[in-house]
């Protein structure tokens, strides 16, 4: 029987879908990036579908591209949601262990969760993901893995997302209209965090801003858990608009400059060379100088970064996050952390990527346009989501999936 498989993470973006397949080694314990790709699809705007016929056709050219390239068929795919139907807050379950042993079971702590879930939610939204962030014994606070300790009261505070079923049940009908199946459904932040942070960062207080191009996410990181997210409903597109509004030049063009030469402050403008623009009929070009681009950027990026100062400023932890984390496309940009650490007043921002512990590949795959789709295979293998999805599928069950325990329905108890 093979030993490996394809686990497949499909990103959906605000006009595109992207899918990052790695093939799971169970001799080796390896999770190795076999291909990635992405495709423009009309039938999505910000995460939700606008037509399903396209965006079904959007998902069959990806997959299928992305099989080709595998040489094998997709094993289980995972899908990362994104958008302003998205709504995630903290909940607290509490559960008496009234044994006479108190020793703590993974039975007694998907009780206490099942109770923090116990939430009012609208008509029509459903519960996407629920994330233990720690636990309480006997009053006890700040315990990660409570399995096999000793108490009478056992408490757990847990992140939850909730999204529209109608746009979760139209994006899984769309995806799965051609024949794939999709496993597990995350909202994208989640995975990427996880993966993208590191132990230490998530310790001692961090904020990962994703920058998409019509949304931003925010993530906030307190004593090793997932305090807070949020998605914002525009991004680094606008920069793109302000190009080809001031440059008077197509979108395409204003991207394309923007990609190419946007850097967003100053001590990255390596001169000031003229950049030759494309008028809007095409017809010509006229010259800018590298800097009157830089003055339609950083304005821009500040307001950006502003907004998102609003969002954090309003979510209780605003005084927590001491370093920042980029991610996303727009995090490509050179400059981009230099306004983060001014807007938001961080000590240390970077740009990151997947931990290369989590998953290996050619550098290529590591691209941040690629960072939630390879986040959401990374964060599926990890927890044992994939193994769960796939039981059928394999005799031997390794450590690398057992150590990680046990994940209940929709609940990753340990997805701290
Ligand atoms: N090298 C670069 N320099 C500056 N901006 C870039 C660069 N590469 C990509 N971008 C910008 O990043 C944005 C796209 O980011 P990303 O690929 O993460 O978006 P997405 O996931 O499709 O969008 P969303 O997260 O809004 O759904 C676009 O605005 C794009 O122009
Ligand atoms: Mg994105």
């Amino acid at each position: 029987m093979a030993k490996t498989n394809i686990i497949a993470g499909l990103d959906v973006g605000s006009g595109k879908l992207t899918c990052v397949a790695a093939a799971q080694d169970f001799e080796t314990n390896t999770l190795r990036v076999e291909a990635a790709a992405s495709v423009p699809c009309k039938g999505l705007r910000a995460g939700v579908v606008l037509d399903i016929r396209e965006t079904s056709m959007a998902a069959v050219s990806l997959l299928t591209a992305v099989e080709k390239e595998c040489g094998k068929d997709i094993g289980a795919l995972f899908m990362g949601v994104r958008g302003s139907h998205l709504e995630s807050f903290t909940n607290h379950g509490t559960y008496n262990i009234s044994r006479a042993d108190k020793e703590i079971t993974i039975n007694d702590m998907q009780l206490a969760i099942e109770n923090a879930k116990a939430i009012p939610i609208k008509n029509d939204n459903e519960i996407i993901n629920v994330i233990p962030q720690s636990f309480t014994i006997d009053k006890e606070k700040g315990i990660l893995n409570p399995e096999g300790m000793e108490g009478s009261l056992l408490e757990v505070d847990v992140h939850i997302t909730t999204g529209s079923s109608a746009h979760l049940n139209n994006l899984t009908k769309a995806i799965q209209k051609p024949g794939y199946r999709v496993d597990g459904t995350f909202y994208g932040l989640v995975p990427l965090a996880d993966m993208v942070l590191t132990q230490e960062e998530k310790e001692i207080g961090s904020m990962l801003i994703d920058l998409g191009g019509e949304s931003m996410s925010v993530g906030i990181y307190i004593d090793g858990v997932l305090r807070f997210s949020r998605d914002i409903p525009f991004g680094c597109d606008l920069i793109t608009s302000d190009i080809a509004r001031l440059l008077h030049t197509p979108r395409q063009n204003a991207r394309e400059i923007k990609e190419k030469y946007g850097v967003a402050f100053p001590v990255f403008l390596e001169d000031d060379g003229e950049i030759p623009v494309p008028t809007l009929d095409g017809r010509a070009t006229h010259n800018v100088k590298k800097s009157f681009v830089l003055d339609i950027i950083q304005p821009r990026v500040e307001e950006l970064f502003e907004e998102v100062k609003k969002v954090v400023d309003r979510s209780g932890y605003k005084d927590f996050p001491v370093v920042g984390i980029l991610s996303g496309g727009g995090s490509a940009m050179p400059g981009m952390t230099n306004v983060c650490v001014n807007v938001l007043g961080l000590r240390e921002v970077r740009a990151g990527s997947v931990s290369r512990e989590a998953i290996i590949g050619d550098e290529r795959f590591f691209d941040p346009q690629y960072s939630t789709a390879l986040a959401l295979v990374a964060y599926a293998s990890q927890r044992g989501l994939y193994e769960e999805f796939n039981k059928a599928s394999f005799e031997q069950k390794t450590g690398m999936i057992s150590k990680l325990g046990k994940i209940f329905k929709g609940v990753d108890i340990f997805g701290n």
